[in-house]
């Protein structure tokens, strides 16, 4: 019988009519034919009103070998196999089933379930793939108490690890050995985990606030191990920084970080035993990046945090996702801002979400952070329900204060220690714990897209009085156009804010947070003695669009003045924003591109600042990217997007030579993470605009640095700027690079996102066929594929061949990959916003796409959206 996924319903939930007490799961690893025993100890729970007491246990891709009630074998007449589930009729109140199934994890290749990365055995469960592993309710609200025995090759397999402690470890005849592993706490499947391989390993230990010692364990392939002592720093950092900010403790003896190369996501949380993918634990000078290093360093955080905000609480089903996720990202980025730079940290996590979730509300993919209903869970886990998620926690800890946030937090962990819950209880614990009423607030999580605020302001000279009007508006997403009874309410929007004089003074008012709960509304400012200008959601305290006309005096004004950092910079990004947008319109109606002087001086303002932290002044120098251009244009046009930004560039660099070159020198002798970001973006200006010595600039950056920052800039610039020397520099670093995956995945993405050679997508083809192109290895697939489906320029490209390839590829992937492939496919996001040639070519091959008979629910449910009005 074959059921195929029907859509699901979040008002549908129903409790599981059976609790699973205990769960013993005895494994026989191997390659082609891993044995599962599982013995499960049911109770039917007293709120079930089954008529007919059968049990629905999930269960895909494993072959049942045997099956057991009560010690009593079942013949095939007492149970029922679909390819989804295993049906066991007339089951009693309280009973002990047991299972033996056969699984293949050598011919795995989704990443999930248990399968093998370059002969490690691992598993990844979230959300629904403790399925593929043995018959189970693989539901979030089952927690359940894991034995866990395994038993493997003992010379090719030393290493035997589980979630919880080693309580067991012998060898066994035949050359096999054998590990048992218990966890003390409940926990839903999803968070089970076994690792079996032969690696190195580094070792370290925290005591923690209440003085138990814990043992900590980065694992890594023989050799790199060196590489993840900064993410054993980072582990350190982050159980410590849990203490003390909430007074949160690690709860078990030891904790486990393996590091895996083929991995679909970043990492994962699993009790005591976090799986990295590679990129997100291995780093060095030599290999990685500042931008890996922070990377490391939040991720690590973020699975730690997930211990409680996600493993002791965890979520009642996959529509509340954002319970975890979108708290654990705003966790993880207060640790970050706490560990490095608290303002570059926020500017770079708003620009994430403007980039990512504000262009997802824009697209068909438009969803709440608390969803109705979905086709494939794999595909909820997106910049919507994470950064969303993560930016309403923040607007709450606005509202009521870190001190009162953290009052409701410990409620909410001390309420809900060992349960599976859901939004709405964590808003009451914030509602109890404050005295507050939220009932509005929570909209946000019920209703989808980005709210625009429009701002009005008045001056009375005479009266000294100002007036500001705000009004809000949000478009309708395109399932809510679909349905005619819904009504859009008005967000619960707090707006911090302040008023400058145009000097730069702050204005006393009697208080810094404006809430716009209402459509319109109107507040009044008395004895303002001279027209302020307003800085308004100041540190971006809510994810909305600001629409504000303000004068070049007063944007000016306030990029030197705000006492807001954060705004400093907004206010700067929104004038090159709105330049680059004019520069489009004079290249698309054929006029000439000539930036506008003020701007250009505005710009060298900026850069001549010696005040300004230079990581920050990086990013205010930066241009905005294709990504943020075309949420506030109708056609995809990447041709004129960067002729803007060249010509804006171009001529800041011919007017700031001297000193564009002089800052560059200076903090390239310089070292520290600000340096290097400042120094690098001179270099992009400088490349983008051909200035006259980057030949040499770029090769004497590429050949001297002895850093992988610096080594990637200069590489990915070379690219952009077609020189003798690109082509032996790229050279040069696949045969430095290609034996090491996470390096040569830079390789990959910094070809696939060349903008300046012609031939871009010829040279991305060749990579497939390279020996170190691995292509069904996800992060090849993202640093390739997902980054060329990023490079408008060059994906859009009129001939709509690489939409050919890559459609063919979406279908190759799907076969083995489901959850990759539909990653794939988002790159087909943009389509209604291009010209009609290509869109019709676009079209055509999504929907080759979806007439390809086994498509997977992942890749369908996205393509779908993209191609229905
Ligand atoms: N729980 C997720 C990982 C996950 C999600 C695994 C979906 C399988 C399916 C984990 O906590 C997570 O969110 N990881 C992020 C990184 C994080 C820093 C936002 C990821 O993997 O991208
Ligand atoms: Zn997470």
């Amino acid at each position: 019988m074959n059921t195929t996924n029907k859509r699901q319903y979040l008002k549908d939930y129903q409790k599981p009519d059976y609790a699973i007490d205990s769960c013993l799961l005895y494994f026989k690893l191997h390659p082609s034919k891993t044995i599962v025993h599982a013995t499960l100890h049911f109770t039917r729970n007293n709120f079930s009103n089954l008529n007919k007491a059968s049990l629905v246990l999930n269960g895909e891709k494993i072959k049942l070998l045997k099956l057991e009630l009560n010690n009593d074998i079942l013949n095939s007449d007492q149970y029922e196999i679909t390819d989804k589930e295993l049906i066991i009729k007339n089951v009693p109140e309280k009973f002990i089933l047991k299972t033996t199934v056969e699984i293949n994890p050598e011919d795995n290749k989704s990443c999930e379930g248990l399968y093998l990365s370059q002969g490690i055995y691992c598993t990844q469960c979230e959300a629904e793939s403790f399925r593929k592993i043995t018959y189970f309710l693989d539901r979030p609200d089952v927690m359940t108490l894991y034995t866990v025995e395994i038993e493997a090759d003992e010379e090719k397999f030393p290493l035997l690890l589980s979630n919880g402690d080693c309580i067991e470890k012998k060898s066994l005849p035949g050359g096999l050995h054998y590990a048992k592993w218990t966890d003390p706490f409940k926990k839903p499947s999803y968070l089970f985990a076994l690792v079996a391989g032969d690696m190195g390993c580094v070792t370290d230990h925290f005591t923690t606030m209440s003085g138990r010692d814990v043992k900590l364990e980065v694992f890594a392939p023989h050799g790199k191990q060196d590489r993840s002592l900064h993410a054993m720093k980072s582990l350190k950092e982050s159980m410590l920084w849990d203490e003390v900010t909430y007074g949160l403790e690690y709860d078990l003896n030891q904790y486990m970080i393996v590091s895996i190369d083929d991995f679909n996501m970043g990492a994962m949380e699993n009790k005591g035993l976090n799986v990295f993918n590679s990129k997100l634990v291995l780093a060095d000078e030599q290999t990685a990046t500042d931008n890996d290093f922070h990377n490391i360093q939040s991720v690590v955080g973020h699975e730690y945090f997930h211990n409680w905000s996600g493993n002791r609480v965890t979520c009642r089903n996959w529509f509340e996702l954002s319970l975890k996720e979108g708290l654990t990202v705003f966790r993880d980025q207060e640790f970050s801002g706490d560990m490095t730079n608290a303002v570059v940290q926020r500017i770079r996590d708003v620009d994430a979400l403007r980039s990512r979730q504000f262009s997802e509300d824009d697209s068909p993919n438009a969803h709440a952070v608390r969803p109705e209903s979905c086709l494939a869970v794999d595909n909820f886990y997106t910049a919507t329900i994470y950064e969303k998620g993560a930016e309403i926690i923040r607007m709450l800890q606005t509202l009521i204060s870190r001190a009162g946030f953290k009052k409701g937090l410990a409620l909410y962990f001390k309420r809900h220690d060992g349960q599976a819950v859901t939004i709405d209880d964590f808003i009451q614990a914030m509602t109890d714990s404050n005295n507050i009423d939220l009932s509005e607030f929570k909209l946000w999580y019920s209703q989808a897209g980005t709210p625009v605020v429009t701002v009005t302001e008045n001056y009375d000279a005479i009266k000294k009085i100002y007036t500001l009007k705000l009004n809000q508006t949000c478009p309708l997403t395109q399932s809510e156009k679909t349905n005619e009874s819904f009504h859009k309410k008005p967000f619960y929007i707090p707006l911090k804010f302040g008023l400058m004089t145009p000097l730069g003074q702050e204005i006393k008012t009697e208080n810094h947070l404006l809430i716009l709960d209402s459509a319109n509304k109107i507040w009044t400012f008395n004895n303002i003695l001279e027209k302020p200008i307003l800085s308004l959601n100041r540190n971006f305290s809510a994810p909305v669009k600001i629409n504000h006309d303000l004068s070049y005096e007063n944007i000016l004004s306030l990029i030197k003045f705000d006492t807001d950092p954060f705004n400093r910079r907004e206010y700067a990004s929104k004038m090159l924003l709105s330049e680059i947008k004019k520069l489009i319109n004079c290249f698309q109606k054929n006029e000439p591109l000539i930036p506008n002087s003020d701007i250009i001086s505005a710009l060298g303002v900026i850069l001549n600042d010696s005040q300004l932290d230079p990581h920050v002044k990086s990013l205010m120098l930066n241009l905005p990217s294709d990504r943020i251009l075309i949420q506030s244009e109708d056609l995809l046009d990447p041709k004129a997007f960067s002729a803007a930004r060249i010509s804006l560039a171009t001529s800041f660099v011919d007017h700031y030579s001297s000193d564009i070159l002089d800052l560059y020198t200076y903090h390239h002798k310089l070292n520290s993470i600000g340096d290097r970001a400042l120094k690098n973006e001179l270099l992009h200006y400088m490349t983008v605009s051909k200035f006259k010595n980057i030949d040499l600039i770029l090769k004497n950056q590429y050949l001297e640095s002895k850093n992988m920052t610096d080594i990637i800039n200069a590489l990915s610039n070379l690219a952009s700027y077609e020189s003798d020397f690109s082509l032996i520099a790229i050279e040069d670093f696949y045969t430095k690079w290609s034996n090491d995956s996470v390096v040569f995945n830079k390789l990959l993405q910094v070809i696939a996102s060349a903008t300046g050679f012609k031939n871009t997508f010829q040279r991305v083809l060749e990579l497939t066929n390279k020996k170190a192109f691995d292509k069904n290895n996800p992060n090849n697939l993202y640093a390739l594929h997902r980054v060329f489906g990023d490079n408008f320029l060059h994906f859009h490209e009129k001939s709509g061949q690489p939409y050919t390839w890559f459609a063919d590829e979406i279908i190759r992937i799907d076969q083995f990959n489901p959850q990759v492939a539909a990653r794939l496919a988002n790159c087909f996001s943009l389509t209604k916003k291009l010209g009609s040639d290509l869109k019709i070519k676009s079209i055509s091959e999504i929907n080759r796409i979806l007439s390809f008979s086994k498509l997977s629910e992942n890749t369908k449910e996205i393509l779908e959206k993209y191609i229905t009005d």
